[in-house]
């Protein structure tokens, strides 16, 4: 097992769209067990492949404090989303340090194949729904801010921008 490095907003390859998995063999066993290890290390609650620089359709999460319940979900699509919407408060292991709050849907039910390629679906709620939704969402090449307003989004960016600028600093010494 390895870990993986993510790969850090504003990076233009986490806007790249993941093509659908069609190859269910070793490798891709070994990337999601790398995928995983990355997730729990970080640590983060769910993981998609674009920010391993992996531009297929997969992604990991596991939103319990155990951390025992990993849940692999490739070429995921949501079927049904509720009309309720939440509001949590988001965060990205692309965006460390980063948090804000995102609407969406509270409720969602979302259909996938595991490592065997065989079909199934998943019922969501709470943080579950909110980090399917997020995930999903890289895969298209979206990041949470893109739910955010524009002037939001400029305030982050000067946000990262100091926070480079200050890691950089710190490198040099
Ligand atoms: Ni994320």
């Amino acid at each position: 097992m390895a870990i993986l490095s993510i790969l850090k907003y504003p990076d233009a390859r986490l806007g790249t769209k993941a093509k659908p998995v069609t190859e269910f063999n070793d490798e891709l066993k070994q990337l999601v067990a790398d995928m995983a290890e990355t997730m729990y290390k970080a640590p983060g609650v769910g993981l998609a492949a674009t920010q391993v620089d992996r531009h297929i359709r997969l992604v990991v999460i596991d939103v319990t404090e155990e951390k025992n319940d990993l849940k692999v979900l490739i070429n995921p699509e949501i079927i049904s989303s509720s009309e309720e919407k939440k509001t949590w408060e988001e965060g990205c292991l692309s965006l460390p340090g980063i948090y804000d709050k995102v609407d969406r849907p509270s409720e969602v039910v979302v259909k996938a194949v595991d490592l065997e390629g065989k079909e199934f679906t998943l019922a969501c709620d709470g943080l579950l729904a909110v980090c399917v939704q997020h995930e999903i969402d890289h895969l298209e090449g979206h990041v949470f801010i893109d739910h955010l307003s524009r002037l939001k989004q400029d305030r982050i960016c000067k946000k990262i921008k100091k926070m480079r600028l200050a890691e950089k600093k710190n490198q040099e010494g």
